[in-house]
């Protein structure tokens, strides 16, 4: 008896013992723990303070290890073509990152933070990165699986210079190309947009089954995603940006949020909220659609970002009652926010608020909860610094070719002949002399269009690596083809030269966000002029580089051929792959081709539908080869 009472004691203090000890490990540190112990442990250690740190996302430019140590920052982000330096490396990347996050790991919980950055055709603000088409030339694709791929060596690269975390994909359902961030959205047809939430699978990894909002990103070589804009970003009135979308519910849950149940049931683990309204209510301020819908009803349990000052734009003008933004976006159910310099400001606005009870501690928690949980699930605490060892997945020969097989697949092939002639396309290698003509031939900056090494892109060939259009053919024709290069022809230099056939390349030029916004949809002077003169006595191939469709129909019967290419990216040998038909015209069109603006929204299934061209047109070539099936 007396003995079994000694073993009984003796048990209960080695169990005590266990405990403390690992009480001085910390449940949170131990990567054997659950995921929901280790968030508990952590959010019960953590002061308002540290708790206020996490929900805070700075711009690099203002985050020094200093800045991360002091004030609990939670995440770092970069803004569109906010790098370390001028050319920057992927080391120097690298390195930046490193030196905020030794920051964060210093504080008394060591809690890491989250880099962000938009990767959103490819790692688009790096020098030497692939930039693969804008989603609304993967759209043209139809190709789930490519679009995966290209998730999956968006990751890779992403990652290769130290980021965890990508603002990607957009979602958006473009309900009318004069959104100046039409070319960001896969297509006018919810079910291609969710089609393409395999973007998902590509930069978080293949969830295991239906996560049921749980987030899930599967190891070191994947990113933490990001659906954005939450939601009907792309259903605003007259395609203004940023503006009102008035829509009935089953506009809003047949249209634009189907999209953001396929995210979740993949495992994102982050939604951006959008700047636009619903019916007038701002999203950032839109409890039910944030808190109510998205968290409760569809059960998302990553964390809602606010958008760039998206919570200062809840008022007019921006930023004029800062507390009221947080204290709306806050209890309106955005988790962390892009704040994304006046973090002080915030900092103090959001703890004044928590103490005077006016946001309570248990909204706090919920959202410190959801971060820690991302960071968790995506292995943060257990790999918080990045080494050189990827660098060389940036911009790499396998990737290039990924994105060169996008651009073939993505373009859409809208006429092949004048009527009662034959065919113009595929191109033949071997001939005389080729003119190639057009503000698009040769300009990369103009091929990969905005969000592309700065926010609103960039013009000309010296920033980056890539082929462009000209070198793409140049490339393509046998040795004894004459091709000569003129931007901008004279009136009579079809007539005076003998020329076989010209290719010409003209369309928007780069745009990001609202400064995209296009209430006419006009090519920009002088690509119809060189259309005019280029194929006024020649054949003439027209490649259309556009974030949308733009008004064609005055030119179209002066044209023999004609492609749309939308915003092809780096690979232009993609173009030429096609045109001089190694491959075949296989793309369909993303979106109704409208013949005048006047038509405007107009989308397949409206009652009034006389496009140019409709939705799903394009025709086909025959190919000469054919690439790959791709398969799960
Ligand atoms: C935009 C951000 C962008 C930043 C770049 C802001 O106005 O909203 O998307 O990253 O400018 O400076
Ligand atoms: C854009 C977002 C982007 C963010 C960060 C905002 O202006 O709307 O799409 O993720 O800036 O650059």
């Amino acid at each position: 008896m007396s003995r079994m009472l000694v073993s009984l004691v003796l048990l209960v203090f080695l169990c005590f013992h266990a405990s403390i000890t690992q009480g001085e490990q910390a449940i949170y540190k131990d990567p054997k723990q659950p995921v929901e112990e280790r968030i508990k442990d952590l959010l019960g250690k953590m002061t308002l303070e540290e708790k206020v740190g996490q929900m805070t996302q700075i711009e690099r430019t203002n985050a020094s290890a200093d800045v991360m140590k002091t004030y609990f920052i939670g995440s770092v982000l970069s803004g569109g073509g906010s790098s370390p330096k001028v050319n920057a490396t992927a080391k120097d990347w690298v390195d930046m990152v490193n030196d905020i996050q030794k920051g964060a790991l210093s504080t008394r919980l060591g809690i890491p933070m989250i880099y962000g950055i938009d990767a959103v055709h490819g790692h688009n603000n790096v020098v030497n990165a692939t930039i693969f088409p804008h989603n609304v030339g993967l759209g043209a694709s139809r190709d789930k699986y490519l679009v995966r791929e290209i998730g999956t060596a968006t990751a890779f690269e992403v990652r290769a210079t130290g980021i965890p975390y990508a603002f990607a994909p957009c979602i958006a359902v473009c309900r009318d190309p004069r959104w100046g961030r039409c070319y960001e959205s896969y297509s006018e047809d919810h079910t291609v947009v969710q089609m393409m939430t395999t973007s998902i699978e590509g930069l978080q990894g293949v969830p295991p089954g239906d996560m049921k909002g749980m987030p899930f990103v599967n190891g070191p070589t994947k990113v933490a995603g990001c659906s954005k804009h939450y939601v009907g970003d792309g259903g605003t009135v007259n395609g203004i940006n940023e503006n009102n979308t008035i829509v009935d519910d089953s506009a809003l849950y047949g249209i634009h949020m189907p999209a953001y149940v396929d995210s979740i049931a993949k495992g994102i683990s982050t939604i951006m909220a959008s700047y636009s309204s619903i019916n007038g209510v701002k999203m950032h301020a839109n409890k039910q659609l944030l808190t109510d819908h998205l968290k409760d009803k569809l059960g998302f349990k990553g964390f809602v970002i606010s958008d760039w000052q998206g919570i200062d734009r809840i008022t007019d003008p921006p930023h004029s009652n800062y507390t009221f933004s947080i204290e709306t976006s806050v209890m309106a159910g955005v988790d962390m926010i892009m704040v994304p310099y006046e973090y002080k400001e915030f900092i103090n606005g959001l703890l004044g608020l928590v103490k005077k009870n006016v946001i309570p501690m248990s909204r706090i928690d919920d959202a410190v909860t959801r971060i820690l949980r991302v960071k968790f699930a995506m292995g943060l605490f257990e790999n918080p610094l990045d080494d050189y060892s990827r660098v060389n997945e940036l911009g790499s020969k396998k990737h290039r070719e990924l994105a060169r097989q996008a651009v073939r697949k993505s373009l859409v092939l809208l006429k092949n002949g004048k009527p009662g002639n034959p065919p113009l396309l595929p191109l033949p290698k071997t001939t005389g002399k080729i003119l190639v003509s057009g503000t698009h031939a040769n300009n990369l900056g103009y091929q990969c269009g905005g969000w592309t090494i700065e926010w609103q892109g960039v013009s000309g060939n010296n920033w980056t690596a890539g082929t462009t259009i000209l070198d793409a053919v140049k490339n393509t024709v046998d040795k004894n083809t004459k091709v000569v290069y003129k931007k901008n022809p004279n009136e009579d230099y079809a007539e005076k030269t003998r020329l076989d056939f010209a290719i010409v390349v003209v369309g928007e030029v780069p745009y990001a966000e609202t400064i995209g916004d296009s209430k006419n949809l006009t090519i920009p002077d002088p690509g119809p002029q060189i259309i005019e003169t280029a194929c006024k006595d020649t054949k003439c191939v027209v490649v259309v580089i556009s974030g949308r469709p733009v008004v064609l129909e005055p030119y179209l019967d002066k044209i023999d051929a004609l492609v749309a290419a939308w915003l092809p990216g780096s690979e232009g040998q993609g173009v030429a792959d096609v045109l001089f038909g190694d491959w075949g015209f296989t793309g369909k069109l993303p979106r109704t081709w409208f013949k005048s603006v006047d038509q405007l929204p107009m989308n397949q299934g409206d009652p009034k539908y006389d496009p140019l061209f409709p939705f799903g047109f394009g025709l086909e070539t025959q190919p000469k080869s054919q690439d790959d099936k791709h398969d799960l």
